[in-house]
């Protein structure tokens, strides 16, 4: 398969190329440093992308940024980048990919483990991370030309613990390579409208 890969250099997307990498082509797609130059919060760098990468057969975010901050002291500009960048950033690379995909071609989204199980600071995450858990399951049953679309939802990476650990005491991380086979889950399986917790 050609599988677009946004994100593909963080966190999360280097254990999912790892991963699908060694059976399909991966196409990187990111801000900076990336194969296919473009921004998830810019529908029109979307359109352009597609426009140069042509059909392929998955789609799969491994991407979206949220801002991190007590409950009380998130701004409207924190809550709107939130929303920008990992809801309604990941919805517009779907609603624009999909015309960009092979009949039965899948798009795989991520969501997150703060949608079931908050943590201080972490408001806005788990509104998007709701956010795409409804809208996977929403746009399964709409999506046309047999199209799939699940989500996966992270725990907390070892490899991110330095950074996140202080957020997620007593939460069990999750090696990559294991969050990785929710991707391969979606991508390589049959099934549509799923959420792959890997917790
Ligand atoms: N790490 C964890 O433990 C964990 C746990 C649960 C859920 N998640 C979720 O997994 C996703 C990835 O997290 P991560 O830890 O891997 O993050 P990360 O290490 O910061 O990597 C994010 C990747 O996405 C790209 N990116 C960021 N904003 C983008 C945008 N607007 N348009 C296009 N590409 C963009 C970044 O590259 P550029 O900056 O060059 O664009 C980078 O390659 C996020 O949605 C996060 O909430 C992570």
């Amino acid at each position: 398969m050609k599988i677009l890969l946004v994100g593909a250099l963080g966190t999360v997307g280097r254990a999912v190329a790892a991963e699908l990498g060694s059976r399909h082509e991966i196409v990187v797609a990111g801000r900076k440093g990336a194969d296919l130059p473009l921004d998830l919060a810019d529908p029109a760098s979307l359109r352009a992308a597609f426009q140069r990468l042509g059909t392929v057969d998955a789609i799969v975010s491994a991407a979206g940024q949220v801002g991190w901050a007590p409950l009380l002291e998130l701004t409207d500009e924190q809550w709107r980048f939130s929303l920008a960048h990992k809801l309604m950033g990941q919805v517009n690379l779907a609603l624009i990919g999909q015309a960009h995909l092979r009949d039965g071609g899948s798009i795989t989204l991520t969501s997150g483990v703060l949608n079931h199980d908050p943590v201080a600071y972490g408001a806005a995450a788990s509104l998007a991370n709701g956010g795409i858990e409804g809208f996977v399951r929403a746009a399964s049953v709409e999506l046309p030309r047999g199209l799939r679309i699940n989500a996966v939802s992270p725990g907390v990476l070892v490899e991110s613990m330095e950074d996140l650990g202080a957020f997620f005491r007593g939460f069990q991380p999750v090696p990559g390579a294991r969050v990785a086979l929710g991707y391969a889950r979606s991508v390589e399986g049959g099934e549509s409208g799923k959420v792959y917790a890997v917790h």
